[in-house]
């Protein structure tokens, strides 16, 4: 009998669900948050309340998309981490009380993890082992990957998320929350080499993106006092030198990291992996290398459940045991 997947995605503010028959997609929704935009960052609290007023109806739009009926169900996926407490509790106390009623095992997955393992949803699927990188609001780390179940962290960031760095530059600049995106359209029309911020070398296989964030923060205290209008006017270029050097860290690491592991392979996951520069950059750098290079679709680089259930069907095929839904937890910090 085929394995019926649901799959459940409630780390931080988006509210997913997503239906597999074995490692096929069958159906997917995401419904995000806009109660968060006013405040210029997610409010933990309005999240748990959001999941809770989207997770039913949710689950009911995928099963009804999948032409699956509940009762077909064979397991209930979810993300037990790492995450908003509040917001993870939503989807793992839906998951249980689901996984009760009919009388189905669940299968607890890491939401790093999946992160890369949505690069097996769509298209040619990586090999194991490869590289990963996982770019996202949350987190930047370097992992080397040879299973879903043994993923080992190379190095991370000492302080702030790349995506964390993309949102206070761009909170800076006006733009509404999460501003990555916004850097990213406004720097395709600047030039990358107009103004020159500090890229940040710290030892090994980690980052900082802490620096970046001040140093363009005094850049422009300094030239808006010279010009009131600053960085209004040369908006597309500030952008694009932001960016520049923000992709500029990533690239170099992950070539260290490359020629540390003797990988073949790169494989990206996390909402900043669709940066378009980063996107182009790695990908001449990787065909320059004879690497192959692996990044989703938009859609599958945020978060979103096709890449739980994704990683939940590798759970179980490489041999990990689905729990009894009494038995499923949330942890706020979640180890590889
Ligand atoms: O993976 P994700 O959806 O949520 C977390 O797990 O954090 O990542 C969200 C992050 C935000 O910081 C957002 O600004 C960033 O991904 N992001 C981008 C782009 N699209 C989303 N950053 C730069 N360029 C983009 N095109
Ligand atoms: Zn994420």
């Amino acid at each position: 009998m085929s394995r019926i997947i649901l799959a459940i995605e409630s780390s931080c503010d988006e509210t997913a669900a997503a239906i597999f028959r074995e490692d096929r997609l069958l159906s997917e929704r995401v419904a995000s948050q806009q109660v968060h935009e006013a405040y210029g960052g997610v409010v933990p609290e309005l999240a748990s309340r959001a999941h809770q007023q989207h997770i039913v109806p949710v689950v009911a739009q995928v099963c009804k998309e999948a032409g699956i009926k509940r009762t077909q169900l064979t397991h209930i996926a979810f993300t037990q981490g790492p995450g908003l407490i509040g917001s993870l509790l939503v989807g793992t106390c839906f998951a249980k009380g689901l996984g009760m009623a009919l009388n189905v095992p669940l299968v607890p997955v890491h939401h790093i993890k999946a992160h890369l393992l949505a690069n097996f949803i769509e298209g040619p699927r990586p090999q194991f082992p490869f590289l990963g990188l996982v770019v996202s609001g949350g987190h930047t780390q370097l992992l080397w990957v040879e299973s879903y179940h043994r993923m080992e962290l190379l190095g991370q960031t000492l302080d702030d998320a790349i995506g964390e760095a993309f949102d206070k530059i761009a909170k800076m600049l006006g733009f509404s929350y999460p501003g990555g995106k916004h850097i990213d359209a406004h720097a395709g029309k600047g030039d990358p080499k107009a103004f020159s911020f500090p890229i940040t070398r710290m030892s090994g296989l980690n980052f900082s993106f802490s620096g970046i964030k001040t140093a363009v923060l005094y850049f422009l205290r300094k030239a808006s006092k010279e010009q009131a209008d600053f960085a209004k006017v040369r908006l597309d270029d500030i952008c694009a030198s932001v960016q520049y050097a923000l992709v500029t860290m990533i690239e170099e690491k992950v070539s260290q990291a490359m020629a540390q592991t003797g990988a073949r392979q790169l494989v990206i996951g996390g909402g900043v992996a669709a940066n378009s520069e980063l996107k182009r950059r790695l990908r001449a750098h990787a065909e320059q290398q004879g690497w192959k290079v692996f990044i989703p679709s938009v859609a599958h680089c945020q978060d979103n459940a096709a890449m739980i259930g994704m990683a939940g069907y590798y759970h179980l095929a490489q041999g990990g045991a689905a729990i009894p839904s009494t038995e499923a937890v949330s942890m706020a910090r979640m180890p590889l």
